[in-house]
């Protein structure tokens, strides 16, 4: 159910972005890039956390993303339990605070006092101790080796010799990295590379005018220092990108376009407007290259987060692969004015609007929105659980139901079924339980029509077909059964 909901998640993205419009191409890029793509858009160098572990409780986190406060105030360390206290009381007495032998942290059941906040001005987000490691700059891309050759036989060469000519451990290393480099690829940390490196081939070979967008989706690959919240962030994800390519100038204007189209989008899908924000960003949180950068968040159960960017990168993508490969990467509009030299016919970089949408963060936040409990009518009845799906999200579009396993009744339903499979149309069989409990389990996996063959349709050929949302049925011929959800899906 959960590879239907996402590849119909995908398939509606790249609908409204890629079918729908003249303006916009997919492409279906490598996930294995050359590494200079990588250095280019500054991944090899600046794609990295500030990791820290915290002396007390082994938690390892993310120091940007640490509570903060202030340096020298007191902060109370919380464990999971007394005897964890104990021992951790013991550990910062004796190890951590040096071993004078007195007693310095007061000990309450599971808490202790008596710590004070160290000049990181941050503490451990799981016990509040201000006792950390130092923090280290831990690269988010996942590096594998390309080629015949283990590059583990070259590295113990490089280190034996190393030693031998007593090299300290920064050159050691630099010299793994050295002979590590030669063989390195990297997992794509996000599929905006491929569109950058391709836009000069992708603009001769479509002809396409500025403003034009390409778009791809597909796997991403990111070491995260904690994978949280189900499928929230985890280190294999899927992505919907697309980059707009604007003349220099009109940023703005597009990205308050795109701001809005992609709020459109989400809630066409039937996300509801008051789990939708959109959130600018601080200039502290700005890239030193973007003009601008909106979030669309999501309520999710923990409270608002991060389901896609949309952001102004300027010209600095195009002109920093321009830079690394020695190509330029330029456009030239024939019918424009060079503001420059107010001549006719413009040579420019193209400036770039990028809507970053998680897929797979995506799905969460459409199951957690289409979740519905029920309550029973003052007869006690009709209590449900539903999965409110948008009905071209739902993983199976039609049930197709035998009151009885009898009669004709299962070879009829089964006939009905063929129909939708050869329309295309994900229909499934059911002839386990009771009628109720099968509109149930339907229910609550978001299928949106119940098509039921009964006694009736022996005779007359006629169906009922029930709605999930308001439970209501009409009877239809089976002749437009395919035709009539054909078009409430189109239409939904
Ligand atoms: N090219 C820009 C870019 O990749 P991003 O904000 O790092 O921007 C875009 O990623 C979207 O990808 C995010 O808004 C989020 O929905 C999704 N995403 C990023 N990291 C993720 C992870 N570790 N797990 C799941 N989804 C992730």
């Amino acid at each position: 159910m959960g590879a239907e909901l996402k590849r119909n998640l995908m398939s509606e993205w790249w609908r409204s972005m890629v079918h729908t419009r003249e303006d916009i191409v997919g492409i279906d890029a490598s996930i294995i890039m050359h590494p200079r793509v990588w250095k280019a858009s500054g991944h090899l160098a600046n794609f990295s956390d500030p990791l820290v572990d915290c002396k007390v409780c082994g938690e390892r986190f993310r120091a940007d993303k640490a509570p903060r406060a202030e340096p020298g105030a007191d902060t109370i360390i919380t464990l999971a339990d007394r005897p964890r206290a104990e021992a951790a009381q013991e550990k910062i007495d004796k190890q951590l605070l040096g071993p004078s032998g007195d007693t310095r942290m007061r000990r309450d059941g599971k808490t202790l006092t008596g710590a004070k906040v160290g000049t990181q001005g941050y503490v451990c987000p799981n016990c509040g101790s201000p006792f950390l490691s130092d923090e280290r700059q831990f690269n988010l891309m996942f590096r594998t080796s390309l080629g015949p050759v283990d590059p583990v036989g070259d590295m113990v060469g490089v280190v034996r010799k190393a030693i031998a000519e007593g090299a300290d451990e920064a050159t050691i290393r630099l010299r793994v990295e050295e002979s590590l480099a030669e063989s390195s690829v990297y997992l794509r940390p996000e599929t905006a590379q491929a569109m950058f490196v391709n836009f000069l081939n992708v603009q001769q070979s479509t002809g396409l005018k500025v403003p034009f967008g390409i778009a791809q989706m597909g796997k991403s690959f990111r070491n995260e220092v904690k994978v949280e919240k189900f499928i929230f962030r985890s280190v294999e994800f899927e992505q919907m990108e697309m980059e707009y390519f604007v003349p220099p100038g009109r940023g703005p204007e597009y990205l308050e376009y795109w701001k809005n189209e992609r709020m459109n989008w989400w809630q066409s899908l039937g996300i509801k407007a008051e789990n939708l924000r959109l959130r600018p960003h601080g200039s502290d949180e700005l890239a030193f290259y973007s003009d601008g950068c909106f979030d669309i968040e999501y309520k999710f159960p923990w409270g608002w987060d991060e389901l896609e960017g949309i952001a102004s990168r300027t010209d600095y993508d195009l002109g920093q692969h321009s830079r690394e490969s020695g190509k330029k990467l330029n456009y030239f509009d024939q019918e424009a004015t060079d503001p420059a030299t107010g001549k006719q016919g413009w040579h420019y970089v193209p400036h770039v609007i990028e809507p970053a949408a998680g897929a797979t963060r995506g799905l969460l936040a459409v199951l957690c929105d289409a979740y519905a409990e029920e309550p029973a009518d003052a007869e006690g009845k009709g209590a449900r659980t539903v999965l409110r799906l948008h009905p071209r999200l739902a993983p199976v579009k039609a049930a197709i139901l035998p009151l009885v396993k009898k009669d004709g009744m299962p070879e009829l339903a089964r006939e009905i079924v063929a129909q939708f499979l050869d329309a295309g149309v994900n229909a499934r069989y059911d002839e386990q339980h009771a009628i109720g409990k099968r509109y149930a389990r339907h229910d609550e996996i978001g299928t949106p029509y119940a098509l039921t063959v009964d006694t009736q349709t022996l005779a007359d050929k006629t169906v009922t077909l029930r709605q999930r949302d308001d439970r209501s049925q009409v009877r239809i011929p089976i002749s437009t059964a395919v035709e009539v959800v054909l078009a409430a899906l189109r239409e939904a």
